[in-house]
């Protein structure tokens, strides 16, 4: 049914164990995982104090490791088939010499966990593997964040205590002042809380959570990935964050959320014009996440697919994140019998699209979509999975 393969939590982890042995000649003792995820709808509404509706994917990256004395933390990355794996070292932080962001790229991520974990940091030597495809807006950069945070939990039991939510933050806080990525709540939230069979609606001011459950044998979730990435997420991102909160300023509000359509109605004219719409955007998804969020708990899967197609125009038209292969490929899912509904999901600019659809119609949906896109897309069967854990080894 052209259905990715993904690799399951297991046996990434015995890859992980086989890699950690060559490289490092002892066996490891500890392993976590973080899943990616995939949001249904509360598209760039994390950063406004807005609710989003995301649920935790099976594709997760794993940290395989020992802790150690040496005062050196030790870690090495490998893709599937890649002929030399990644190696980075650097010593644990202390007060007076804290980590710094730097070369390479990628080790960011675990350095900026090392450095903001709440509590005591070991040393260790680690081997990260990863199934959540890169760069594909399903939170690839989180899952590696929140599995870090996991496995660091694992090294010293007695720091398990911190609440999830504090934990999301520090991830949070390691993006923005690592990778310098000043992305919103909603990716670590969910994969630290993610829970099999549900979806999560998270309200981002108050992080408070509802778990609606997504379990219905006949409907089923399916990612396609564009396998496009146009370089702006990077620059626009920050663009659009800052747009919402000058444009809640100007309306005497701390943020959007406090926005009604009504208000911002009130001040056409007022708002320039490209602010105006990055504005209407947000508060009409706010509005839009919460009623989708109703109508899948009351199995409206129709009234919830609108939604998610509205919510797609509007990051086109109003937001302006999307790109001609993510609006091609909503555009071949709805002209499919059975599909509820299509979206660009994630920050935008590329990556993968998220369809709500009969679970008898995939195997068409999958065909037309082929047909009709002009790239190579893959396809994800997306079950809703549990969020970031131990793994026994
Ligand atoms: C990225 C960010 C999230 C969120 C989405 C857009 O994934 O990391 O915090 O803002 O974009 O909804």
């Amino acid at each position: 049914m052209d259905v990715a393969v993904v690799e399951s939590v297991e046996q990434l982890v015995n890859r992980g164990k086989t890699v950690f042995e060559e490289t490092f000649a002892y066996k490891p003792n500890v392993a976590a995982c973080g899943p990616g995820r995939v949001n249904l709808i509360g598209e760039h509404t994390d950063y406004n104090d807005g609710f989003v509706f995301p649920m935790s994917l099976p594709q997760v990256t794993v940290l395989v490791g020992s802790k150690t004395d040496s005062g050196i933390c030790r870690v090495v990355t490998t893709a599937k088939n890649a002929d030399e794996p990644k190696k980075v070292e650097f010593s644990v932080p202390t007060s007076e010499k804290p980590l710094t962001p730097g070369e390479p790229a990628w080790a960011n991520y675990v350095k900026g966990v090392v450095q903001h974990f709440k509590g005591q940091v070991s040393s260790f030597d680690a081997v990260i593997l990863s199934s959540v495809p890169l760069g594909g807006g399903v939170s690839s950069s989180a899952s590696l964040e929140v599995a870090t945070y996991t496995f660091l939990d694992q090294l010293d039991p007695s720091q398990q205590n911190i609440d999830l939510k504090e934990k999301a933050l520090a991830c949070q806080k390691a993006e923005h002042e690592f990778p310098k990525m000043p992305c919103g709540i909603m990716d670590q939230f969910i994969s630290f809380m993610g829970k099999e069979g549900h979806a999560l609606l998270i309200d981002c001011r108050s992080m408070e959570a509802r778990l609606v459950p997504l379990s219905d044998p006949d409907t089923v979730v399916l990612v396609v990935n564009s396998n496009v990435r146009h370089e702006l997420t990077g620059s626009e991102y920050p663009t659009r964050r800052r747009q919402c909160h000058e444009a809640a300023a100007l309306m005497g509000r701390k943020s959007l959320r406090d926005v009604t359509l009504e208000h911002l109605k009130a001040h056409e004219g007022v708002i320039e014009p490209e602010m105006y719409r990055r504005a209407r955007h947000v508060i009409g998804e706010i509005q839009r996440t919460t009623e989708a969020a109703g109508a899948l708990e009351k199995g409206d899967y129709v009234k919830c697919g609108q939604l998610m197609v509205e919510s797609h125009n509007s990051l086109r038209d109003d937001y302006e994140v999307s790109c001609p292969e993510l609006d091609q490929l909503v555009a071949a899912a709805m002209e499919v019998d059975g599909v509820y509904g299509s979206r660009m999901t994630g920050g935008g600019f590329g990556g993968c699209t998220v369809t709500l659809l009969k679970k008898d119609v995939v195997p068409q949906a999958i065909k037309h979509i082929k047909k009709q896109y002009a790239g190579e897309a893959t396809f994800y069967l997306a079950a809703p999975s549990d969020g970031a854990r131990k793994v026994t080894l």
